[in-house]
């Protein structure tokens, strides 16, 4: 709202067509009538196929003068329970401008900007552009997830419409915003084997973004999402963390606070020495399985939750995922697993009963739970975030010179700023450095206060 009094009148985003891939849910609905009140046009769809709520995205769609019928809003393409292939054909209609090309009398028009949260946006483009440019999609290994078949089969649809089509939406692109760990992860192996084709602002390493959202908001919404799914007491059972990053902190936290005796794992030492002088048991995973009534993993690594740990588990034990791929959790060894049947106790909650005659009970098909289960965290914490990504598509639009292809962050004073427009709601009442003490420390009164490698 700070931002949307700032920029209404100045408009930077004139001129914006963002392709937008993030959860449909009601923050992000905030966020898109933020964007469109600074100037830009936009195109939705959700960035995880249970993550949804079904009214925001129809709110967003009917607009705040239209009917169900004669919608006036902003192309959305997100339902809550997407298929794999509706979810890849949602992600590929955010870059078909067709409707807004024909509605400014132009032949073509693409969009010039990307809001990413996991990077499938991103690599969309940069897969559809390297095919074109080889003249044909590969044909699936059997290494290639079944995600990635679906990706491969729409790009050779795409290519056989169009031999150019995503050549040309990649050279007008003039860079990605993007929100989360693992599509910054993806970002940075692409700038490192030089096949980056845009700029990319790192929203996820803004302080004010990690050490907010991924943490607080997680704290908030894991609990959330286990109660919604099962309601089972977690006071005085057995949890274990996989990971204890940003939102690992966050999920072992949120479980001690509820009363459960967590366990957490860690491959960083230092990580792992954070989790035991905080407090919490640090082990192996197939050390303690056999103990643990509910198991969460927040890594964004893959097959970190194996079905040799789910074969070991206690009958009816909770297993959520809230990194943001599914195969942090092996659900592809667990459909392959002979015996093993699939009960639908609801939607997002399945028991799978397994071989041993034991159960088990897997929230989101080992996607999100967070979002899957619940609506994922909440309005507070996300306007952080997404004041940061309102921030870094302006600076994007607006400066591209100061943002040459590859990952950058924020600069420090945006970051600051985010934090200060949070201040007064919630009645933060900040020190102000006196002259004498600004001298005596090199630190400007008005900020930056840190330098690039304090680490909060
Ligand atoms: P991070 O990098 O701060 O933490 C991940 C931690 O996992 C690291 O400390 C790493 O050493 C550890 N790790 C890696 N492999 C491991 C393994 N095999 N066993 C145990 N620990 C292992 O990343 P962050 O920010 O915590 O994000 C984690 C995931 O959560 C990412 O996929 C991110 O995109 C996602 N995320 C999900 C959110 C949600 O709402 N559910 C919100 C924000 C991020």
């Amino acid at each position: 709202m700070a931002l949307r009094a700032e920029f209404a009148e100045s408009q930077p985003l004139a001129g914006a067509r963002i392709a937008g891939s993030l959860h449909m849910t009601v923050q992000t609905a905030v966020l898109i009538e933020t964007l469109v009140a600074l100037g830009a046009q936009v195109r939705w769809a959700s960035c995880n196929i249970f993550s949804t709520q079904d009214d925001a995205a129809a709110a967003i769609a009917v607009g705040p003068t239209g009917t169900p019928e004669a919608p006036t809003g902003i192309p959305v393409f997100a339902w809550k329970g997407e298929t794999l292939d509706e979810y890849w054909w949602c992600t590929e209609q955010i870059f078909e401008w067709s409707a807004e090309a024909a509605a400014a009398g132009e032949t073509w028009v693409g969009p010039n900007m990307i809001l990413d949260d996991g990077g499938d946006a991103s690599m969309l483009v940069h897969k559809g552009r390297e095919f074109e440019r080889a003249g044909a999609v590969p044909s699936a290994t059997t290494t290639d997830s079944l995600e990635y078949r679906v990706v491969l089969d729409q790009l050779r649809r795409s290519l056989d419409l169009s031999p150019d089509r995503w050549t040309r939406i990649a050279a007008d692109i003039i860079g990605v915003t993007e929100e989360t760990t693992t599509g910054v992860h993806r970002l940075y192996e692409l700038a490192a084997s030089g096949e980056l084709v845009f700029p990319a602002i790192n929203v996820n390493d803004s302080v004010t973004k990690s050490k907010f959202d991924n943490t607080y908001g997680i704290r908030h919404s894991l609990p959330d999402g286990l109660n919604r799914a099962t309601d089972v007491l977690i006071s005085g059972k057995v949890a274990f963390v996989c990971g204890y990053g940003d939102v690992g902190k966050g999920a072992a936290e949120a479980l001690r606070g509820q009363g459960a005796r967590v366990i957490v794992s860690e491959i960083d030492p230092i990580n792992a020495l954070q989790a035991a002088m905080d407090g919490f048991q640090v082990a192996r995973l197939e050390s303690v399985i056999e103990q643990v009534d509910i198991l969460v993993s927040g890594t964004g690594n893959s097959t970190v939750i194996t079905v040799e740990h789910m074969l070991r588990m206690k009958h009816l034990a909770i297993v959520g995922n809230v990194g943001h791929f599914d195969n942090e959790i092996d659900m592809a060894g667990l459909d392959a697993l002979p015996g093993a049947v699939k009960i639908e106790i609801k939607p997002q909650v399945h028991e799978w009963r397994l071989p041993t005659g034991r159960s088990i009970l897997v929230l989101s098909e080992g996607r999100l739970m967070n979002l899957g289960n619940a609506t994922g965290h909440p309005s507070f914490v996300m306007s952080s975030s997404f004041t940061n990504q309102v921030l870094a598509q302006i600076e994007l639009y607006c400066s591209p010179q100061k943002y040459p292809v590859g990952v950058s962050v924020l600069p420090k004073h945006l970051d600051e700023k985010v934090a200060r427009l949070h201040l007064d709601a919630l009645g933060v009442e900040l020190t102000v450095l006196t002259p004498e003490q600004s001298a005596y420390i090199g630190v400007p009164i008005e900020g930056p206060y840190k330098a690039e490698h304090y680490r909060y």
